[in-house]
């Protein structure tokens, strides 16, 4: 009898350890599981739209990959930009933004980036048979631009800030719809934008004019807190995929362009 309940005693004490090792397994074993919430401003394409319900575009297909790369779990909202740029500074809501966001020397004192992952500049975009050849001939036109981007910075410079002729919308979409309605005679915003918003409006008899001397090269890069435990995480992931297939293909698919990584690996 007694034997018995010591075998007993033996069995729910091995019982009870084993459960005891479980536990320990499944809280502090187990890795991590939070999912980073990232913001976009979805009036970008073929950078960022949206479609239907879906967010789409070159920006969220790269994203995937740099998350999957990284091991990290996510999910992105379409915040618009002006949200995005004040909530990703305070870092609480959301934790990093992708958007086509230039590195500034501006935003930095501000912001931290990844590494880039995309080589852009800015372009003009007016109506067919307009006599503007430059940014320089744009001083005496009417000319949109979304507000607080590098478009925003390069035109009210060359305009002047508190020209009236230069019109400054939140989204980027307005403003190019308002060089469609007529309000303006010309936008300026980055080149795969312009070019994609020229394709899709064939009717409308849009032209694109290039001006390498006042629109310099600008790199994408993610946009971060200052002090961001993610960077160290997403920089390793950002470069293996910049050079990866899956990259240059998406790359095309949404640009139509071939990519050059040669400015990106330096
Ligand atoms: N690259 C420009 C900048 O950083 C414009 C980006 C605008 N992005 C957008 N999703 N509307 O200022």
């Amino acid at each position: 009898m007694k034997k018995w309940l010591t075998i007993g005693l033996v069995v729910v004490f091995v019982v009870a350890l084993a459960g005891c090792g479980k536990a320990k397994e499944n809280t502090e074993g187990a890795p991590e599981e939070i999912t980073y919430s990232i913001a976009t401003d979805a009036s970008y394409a073929p950078m960022e739209s949206m479609d239907k319900e879906d967010i789409v575009g070159l920006d969220i297909d790269f994203l995937a990959e740099v998350m999957k790369e990284a091991g990290l779990k996510y999910e992105v909202r379409n915040t618009g930009w002006d949200p995005m740029l004040l909530s990703v500074k305070a870092g609480k809501e959301y934790q990093a933004g992708i958007s086509s966001i230039s590195i500034t020397d501006e935003r930095k004192q501000t912001y931290d980036y990844t590494v880039p992952y995309f080589e852009s500049e800015n372009m003009i975009i007016t109506r067919e048979g307009s006599p503007i050849k430059s940014a320089l001939d744009l001083k005496d036109k009417k000319v949109a631009v979304q507000l607080a981007t590098t478009a925003d910075t390069l035109m009210s410079k060359i305009m002047g800030n508190d020209n009236s002729s230069l019109k400054k919308f939140d989204s980027n979409t307005i403003a190019l719809l308002e060089l469609q309605k007529g309000g303006v005679d010309a936008v300026v915003a980055d080149f795969v934008v312009i070019l994609d918003y020229i394709k899709k409006n064939p009717k409308e008899k849009f032209v694109s004019i290039e001006d390498k001397v006042n629109f310099t090269s600008e790199y994408y890069g993610i946009l971060l807190p200052k002090g961001s435990d993610l960077k160290a995480k997403l920089d390793p992931a950002i470069k293996k995929v910049v050079e990866s297939s899956k990259y240059k293909e998406a790359y095309k698919k949404w640009t139509g362009k071939d990519l050059d990584t040669t400015k990106l690996l330096e």
